[in-house]
């Protein structure tokens, strides 16, 4: 709650996580987030909020504000369906379950650069509780091709069940 950081400059690594919350049908309270001016290069993830199935509680009033990326694998993400083992070796499937966490007033304003995949903004919320008052203003993501001498290529989006807030100027790759 109340948490402003500023000027973060990160990579390689995981980049910048709100989350997991809600494991094991826990209760989350996040609220009022600034992520405000960050360099991320060559990290898994740019800015990101991942929740498992089964949650309850909240995550609301997060702005990720200002941040340049360079060669991110997930450079904006939301994943209301995260779900991974702890033995990889001997995955189990996670199963469906309705209750999750709420998402709500996310902003992702002035964010740009290269994403490390084709897929640089993922939406991906809950069936039964979608998010709601996303906020995607100012960003322009290319995908840059290793596979392909570095070339620039534009890039794409997925969204699912994400309620987005405005008329969400100035994006690039388009969503929602
Ligand atoms: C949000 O958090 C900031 C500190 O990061 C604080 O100054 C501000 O008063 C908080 N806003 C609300 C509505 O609590």
């Amino acid at each position: 709650e109340n948490l402003y950081a500023s000027r973060i400059t990160c990579g390689p690594g995981h980049g910048i996580s709100i989350g997991s919350l809600g494991n094991d049908n826990s209760e989350a309270r996040v609220s009022n987030i600034t992520i405000y001016k960050a360099h991320l290069s060559g990290t898994t993830n740019g800015a990101r909020m991942k929740s498992w199935q089964g949650g309850k509680g909240y995550a609301k009033d997060v702005t990720f504000e200002d941040i340049t990326m360079e060669e991110v694998h997930n450079p904006i993400i939301i994943d209301q369906n995260y779900c991974t083992s702890a033995d990889p070796a001997n995955p189990k499937p996670c199963k469906k379950q309705t209750s999750a966490v709420e998402f709500s007033n996310i902003r992702f304003k002035n964010i740009r650069g290269t994403s490390a995949t084709k897929e640089a903004i993922k939406l991906d919320c809950s069936d039964t509780v979608p998010c709601r008052d996303i906020l995607l203003q100012d960003v322009k993501l290319t995908f840059r091709d290793r596979g392909h001498k570095h070339k620039h290529t534009s890039a794409t989006s997925l969204c699912n069940n994400a309620k987005l807030t405005g008329s969400g100027t100035n994006v690039d790759p388009k969503t929602c």
